[in-house]
């Protein structure tokens, strides 16, 4: 038996709401899991489209790893099994790449078994692997989301009614950034000004999806919790969010997840300018870059 599932990108945080708001965009990854019919062949975890040595071809693949958690939990081990993935989303980026994977593996190891596991065990079990919710609910589910992690791993969240006007421009640089360098640099505690800041932010900035307010939502995209700490892991990040704050049509700029791509939202009126805006400042600092406007992925991963 072979299942195929495809898996948008995402972008996390969205500014004031790290570790918790994501959305989902139409570009996506592909899993392909095959039990392999010769008994003792064992794991074959092949990458399609993308020769980067930093992925791992072993059983410390991630959608290795997440498919180990989903056998374990009805007491079994993978032992003969083809893994191919084809990477439609740029790696190490803040596109959710990763999430993207561990999401479509684990749903189509389900499927594989004949479903003993619901999508709240799914979405635990990728939450633990990826180790925030963030990207991995809006992978699943598509649209925008919000999420939270119990302390005995299971997770709740909620979809918002994102309004289908506001427009996603993703900036993404020629260089990348990992996710745990880009922790690395966070501190361990916050000073409380800034919790007490991020929490009214992230508040309106639910009740300005909710209501569709473009100037809510403009004073909701600031976030004291994690990008003023990795400023400096992107070089033009500053001056980009200086250069597009009072920009038409602009209603936030944020680092997208870890980074180190920006994500602009915007009302989609003035994408041109947009686009200016983030070239000129990245051209004069010699940072080549791709810049693509979105319209939110509303459907998730799915078998194809
Ligand atoms: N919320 C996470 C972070 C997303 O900002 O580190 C990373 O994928």
């Amino acid at each position: 038996m072979k299942v195929t599932v495809e898996t948008p990108a995402t972008v996390a945080n969205l500014g004031c709401g790290f570790d918790c708001f994501g959305l989902a965009l139409p570009v996506y990854n592909t899993i392909t899991l095959e039990e392999t019919i010769m008994p003792g062949s064992g794991i074959e975890i092949n990458i399609l489209d993308n020769d980067s040595d930093n992925i791992p071809r072993d059983k410390n693949n991630i959608v290795y790893k997440a498919i180990e958690l989903l056998y374990n939990y009805i007491g079994q081990t993978p032992a003969e099994l083809k893994i191919n993935i084809k990477t439609g989303i740029p790696v190490a980026r803040g596109m959710g790449s990763s999430a993207s994977v561990i999401v479509g593996g684990l749903i189509a190891a389900n499927e594989l078994l004949g479903h003993p596991a619901d999508n709240d065990v799914l979405l635990s079990i990728a939450t633990e692997i990826e180790g925030h919710p963030d990207n991995v609910t809006p992978a699943f589910f598509g649209g925008m989301t919000i999420a939270e992690v119990e302390d005995t791993g299971s997770v709740t969240y909620r979809k918002l009614p994102w309004p289908k006007n506001w427009k996603i421009t993703m900036c993404i640089p020629d260089f990348e950034l990992a996710t745990d360098i880009s922790r690395s640099v966070l501190p361990d505690n916050v000073p409380m000004k800034d919790a007490i800041y991020n929490l009214r932010r992230s508040a309106m900035f639910v009740e300005a999806v909710y209501t569709q307010d473009e100037d809510l939502m403009k004073l909701a995209m600031t976030d004291r919790l994690h990008q003023p700490y990795r400023m400096k892991l992107v070089p033009g990040l500053n001056s980009i969010m200086e250069g597009l704050k009072h920009t038409e049509g602009v209603l936030g700029c944020t680092l997208a997840g870890a980074g180190p791509s920006i994500a602009i939202i915007s009302n989609g009126k003035n994408i041109d300018e947009i686009n200016e805006i983030v070239e000129t400042n990245w051209n004069n600092i010699n940072v080549n870059s791709i810049i693509h406007t979105y319209t939110i992925e509303d459907k998730g991963a799915r078998k194809i």
